[in-house]
């Protein structure tokens, strides 16, 4: 290892970028780099893995990292035409044309399925724009998986590995369930990471601050109010680390509490407990205990039930693993749909090829829609009201995609689509 020189620190300043520009005045210069990380800095491996690294360590030395860490795997947000706009195109582009990914990296949802497109109501000035996106990810080495559950479909991290993942569902289910550290990146700085094979080595890479804070009691959750719980204990967490005590979740639970407790919070991890669980790892560090009780549950469950008439009904944030699928097919085989609404099922592709007959059951009610989701697609250009089981989407729709929404659990939405 390496410290900074000042002609590193001066070449740093000299080819800064315009992300970089937003971080002016914060340059702490913690960071130790090796010899190589030195070359790349200093541009000897061509401009992309220059900017790349340069983003990294303006980002490390603002929170004070002392060096960059290897990655098994990077996931970068920043993927839907809707929320990057024609400035992140040029950027892409920018990017495209001189660095690769060095590691393995997948995509968050675009804003639209590539096969379907037509039949979901895209305006195809959208969908020109949308391809210029994903050629310039494919260009750069990076997977097409459009997608919020990569863990899925083959990108499974281990536990005790690093990653720089971007999508804030996805962060939150990769340290909380599976074990593996990572901070929620913004898209740039998941991209240079997939680019270098590293990331800035600070917050939840380090041990000592995935401790948890505040504990939440959940004493009981009824049936489909997981999501609820999520949304809940957001609200109480705000930017600490909660250890959660409640019943035993399964993984698809865990996904789905994750992704509400990341909306209404500031952090990207949990620490699951079963209620009674003697084992007290970290207890001095625990400021204070909050039970939510059931009644609280179906409280909040009233306070978002919204309205009775909607026009989208929508499924699948995250998106659909192959179990949800086939409960909800199986649910439905033998009944009718209602067609009072549109309904789509969101899922990834490779989700979706795993599960052709559930698949076709539920086309029976709706679209099967991959690659996409209700809320980073121009859900906005189609429909005013759509109802969800999400405790994510929920917080979401009425800002990015400017719906009145509503909750309803996964059972009552299904009982509602089909007679
Ligand atoms: Fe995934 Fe879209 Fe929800 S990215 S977590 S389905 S908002």
């Amino acid at each position: 290892m390496i410290g900074p020189t000042g002609p590193v620190r001066n070449s740093r300043q000299a080819r800064i970028s315009p992300i970089i520009l937003l971080y002016a005045g914060h340059n702490h210069q913690t960071m130790h780099l090796t010899a190589d990380e030195e070359r790349t800095l200093a541009g000897e491996e061509g401009l992309g893995r220059q900017r790349a690294i340069e983003l990294l360590v303006a980002l490390g030395d603002i929170y004070g990292a002392e060096g960059l860490v290897p990655i098994a795997s990077a996931q970068v947000s920043g993927a839907s035409y809707k929320t990057i706009g024609d400035a992140g195109i040029g950027w892409l582009e920018d990017m495209a044309q001189e660095a690769r990914a060095s590691v393995r990296a997948t995509v968050n949802p675009l804003g639209m399925d590539l096969r379907r497109w037509r039949s979901m109501g895209i305006d195809p000035k959208f969908q020109a724009k949308q391809i210029r996106i994903t050629a310039a990810y494919l260009a750069m080495g990076l997977e097409p998986l459009y997608s919020c559950t990569p863990y899925l479909s083959g990108n499974r991290p281990k536990r005790g590995q690093h990653l720089a993942w971007a999508e804030s569902s996805a962060t939150v289910f990769a340290n909380s369930y599976l074990g593996a550290k990572t901070n929620r990146e913004g898209g740039p700085s998941a991209l240079a990471a997939a680019i270098i094979g590293k990331t800035a080595m600070y917050g939840l890479h380090l041990d000592e601050n995935r401790t948890p804070k505040v504990r939440i009691v959940l004493d009981e959750i009824g049936p489909g109010y997981v999501p609820l719980a999520g949304y809940l204990a957001g609200k109480v967490a705000g930017n600490r680390i909660p250890e959660i005590q409640c019943d035993k979740l399964t993984p698809d639970e865990h996904k789905s509490f994750g992704a509400a407790l990341a909306a209404t919070s500031a952090v990207s991890m949990y620490v699951h407990r079963l209620r009674g669980d003697e084992r007290r790892p970290g207890e001095n560090c625990i400021e204070e205990v909050v039970e939510i009780g059931a009644d609280e549950l179906s409280r909040c469950a009233e306070d978002l039930s919204g309205d009775d008439d909607w026009d989208l009904a929508a499924v699948g944030c995250p998106h659909c693993s192959p179990k949800e699928l086939m409960r909800m097919a199986t649910v439905l085989k033998g009944r009718k749909p209602r067609k009072e609404c549109d309904v789509w099922f969101c899922t990834s592709r490779s989700v979706y090829a795993q599960c052709p007959e559930a698949v076709r059951t539920l086309k029976r009610f709706g679209k099967v829609l991959c690659d996409t989701c209700m809320v980073v697609s121009p859900i906005e250009e189609m429909f005013k009201r759509t109802v969800t089981d999400s405790g994510k989407a929920i917080v979401y729709l009425p800002t990015l995609g400017r719906q009145r929404a509503s909750f309803r659990t996964t059972d009552q939405l299904l009982e509602a689509i089909s007679r």
